[in-house]
């Protein structure tokens, strides 16, 4: 095996965000991008020597040629064994599962989540640790100064891998085991749920439509929902992986999934909706009638989660991100478990799992898991919920209720500014932190401030803070706005704008959503100058 040493010089701008390194496909097609990144993870991981790692991705334009060319590199710094999904395809959680279930080094998932693919679209790389888990900010740092200094790769040279075929093959002294992307992740999910009682939902007439988006779960719901639990063919649609996406966002929302959405509205909806994203993690849960908001899906999954046999045993905890409402801390209240509110993005959560202090976790923005794996889950969502549908005798609507009636419900949407001139988007969030030891006891549009900070989080497991985690404003009679700028856009700057407004269990649960967040919103764009500083009012999408 020739190995090359390649001389190159440090891009400036490989420093992951929310969820590893995300930038257009093109910028990681230029010569050394990729390889530079790649090698900067060897860097600051103390070298590949002997090690194993798992490679796979979303099976997105590029997706092919960058394993190929983390192979060589891999090869190059001496790993031992890779291993890689057929056709180089795995989701997420399905990756996530790989690296822990053989005990390797790590993983590198190929993605860039539910931002669309293509040549002209988005890609992205992940570095996952040991635990299966995404690289914790400490990594992410290390890896960060090692593309700033990087002076040279190495990259062995030797015939593309065929990766159609389960099977395993070498080059030079690196093993290459292809696997079934499925086949183990249905075997962890056989474990956790209770599948004959799915089966005979199914089997009892109940109805529904998973829709695929044309990205990664397609392969996964055929073996899962049609294959294994017997739902009716025709159940999964857009189920085929294409590189682009079908020129579609592959984002489990409102907006990007609206057929869907559609039809569970109408008079010929399934039973169950729901969908997932480009990779895998995200879900979306509508019931007929009745569309389920991330937030409520996970306190509806934590209170419901004995059902499922994994969980009989109850939860250690409940761990959501901090823009994420308020719903599943009144579950751990209830329950008389550990409420934990992180930073945005999966990575915090890692660390609360590992320590067994949590068992179920969730953000708004579609992301719910368990600590089966670590990273969020789209289809174990899904099995939870048809698992608890198999168990309770109601339908998606009625136990959403039953729960706003238990619990209280919390009128929650995601207001999204896209494409931000980055310069003022940060004049907007510097001038707001500037502002907030003044807000406290301060009415905007007819709302008084109670309280206002600047989110900082101090993980209870190894001390570490993380700083400036977005700006939360509540209001006095249970509002809450929230403003972040997002790390993961590929273009200019998105500001996040959450709003929240908690109605108790005896008020009233029927109200629109976005007229129930009038007033929470109006507050929230006086508090902010938003206007003045985005010289508009209306956002790109609401979720
Ligand atoms: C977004 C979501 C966040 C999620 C991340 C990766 O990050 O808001 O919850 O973990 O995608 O899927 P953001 O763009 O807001 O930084
Ligand atoms: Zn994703």
């Amino acid at each position: 095996m020739t190995v090359s040493t390649v001389a190159t010089q440090p891009f400036e701008d490989q420093e992951p965000g929310t969820s590893g390194l995300r930038k257009k496909t093109r910028a990681f097609m230029q010569p050394n991008y990729l390889e530079n990144f790649v090698q900067a993870i060897f860097n600051a991981t103390g070298g590949g020597a002997g090690k194993t790692f798992v490679i796979g991705g979303d099976g997105r334009y590029f997706n092919a040629e960058a394993i190929q060319k983390i192979i060589k590199i891999a090869a190059a710094n001496g790993a031992a064994r890779v291993i890689v999904g057929k056709d180089g395809i795995l989701s997420t959680p399905a990756a996530s599962h790989l690296i822990r279930k053989n005990k390797t080094d790590g993983g590198f998932i190929l993605s860039a989540s539910h931002n669309p693919g293509g040549i002209d679209e988005d890609f992205g790389v992940k570095f996952n640790a040991s635990n299966g888990g995404p690289a914790p900010e400490g990594l992410t740092s290390r890896m960060f100064d090692a593309t700033k200094v990087i002076e040279s790769y190495a990259i062995a040279e030797f015939e593309d891998v065929d990766l159609g075929h389960v099977g395993t093959a070498g080059r030079g002294d690196l093993v290459i085991e292809t696997v079934d992307p499925v086949k183990d992740y249905l075997a962890l999910m056989e474990q956790l749920f209770d599948f004959d009682a799915i089966h005979a939902l199914f089997a009892g007439g109940f109805t529904m439509c998973f829709d695929a988006m044309h990205a990664v779960t397609g392969p996964y719901a055929h073996a899962i929902l049609e294959g294994r639990l017997g739902a009716p063919k025709g159940t999964v649609i857009n189920g085929v992986p294409r590189v682009d996406f079908g020129r579609g966002h592959p984002d489990p929302n409102p907006i990007w999934a609206k057929p869907l959405v559609d039809l569970m509205m109408s008079d010929s909806a399934p039973d169950l909706g729901a969908a997932s994203d480009g990779d895998g993690d995200r879900n979306m849960i509508v019931g007929r009638g009745a569309y389920v908001t991330p937030s409520d899906s996970l306190a509806v999954l934590a209170a419901n989660a004995h059902l499922a046999p994994a969980y009989s045993g109850g939860l250690t905890g409940i761990a959501r991100s901090m823009p994420t409402s308020g719903a599943s801390d009144r579950v751990a209240d209830r329950l008389g478990i550990g409420a934990y509110e992180t930073p945005t993005g999966w990575k915090f959560f890692g660390n609360l799992l590992d320590a067994g202090k949590v068992t179920i976790c969730g953000e708004e923005s579609a992301g719910t898991g368990s600590s089966h794996v670590r990273e969020k889950d789209g289809l174990w969502a899904v099995l939870l919920w048809l698992n608890i549908l198999a168990k309770r005798d109601s339908s998606v609507a009625e136990i959403l209720k039953e729960h706003w009636r238990a619990y209280g419900r919390d009128y929650y949407s995601r207001h999204d500014f896209e494409a931000v001139e980055p310069d003022r988007a940060s004049a907007l969030v510097d001038e707001l932190t500037r502002s907030l030891a003044d807000l406290p006891g301060r009415e905007f549009a007819g709302l008084r401030v109670r309280a206002a900070d600047q989110f900082s989080y101090r993980d209870p497991v190894d001390g570490s803070v993380s700083s400036n985690q977005g700006i939360r404003i509540f209001f006095e009679g249970g509002g809450r706005a929230v403003f972040r700028l997002s790390g993961t856009g590929t273009q200019g700057a998105t500001l996040r704008v959450y709003l929240e407004q908690f109605e108790p269990a005896d008020g009233d649960h029927e109200q629109d959503t976005q007229e129930a967040l009038k007033a929470i919103r109006n507050a929230a764009h006086e508090v902010c100058s938003l206007e003045a500083h985005l010289g508009r009012t209306e956002p790109d999408v609401r979720t």
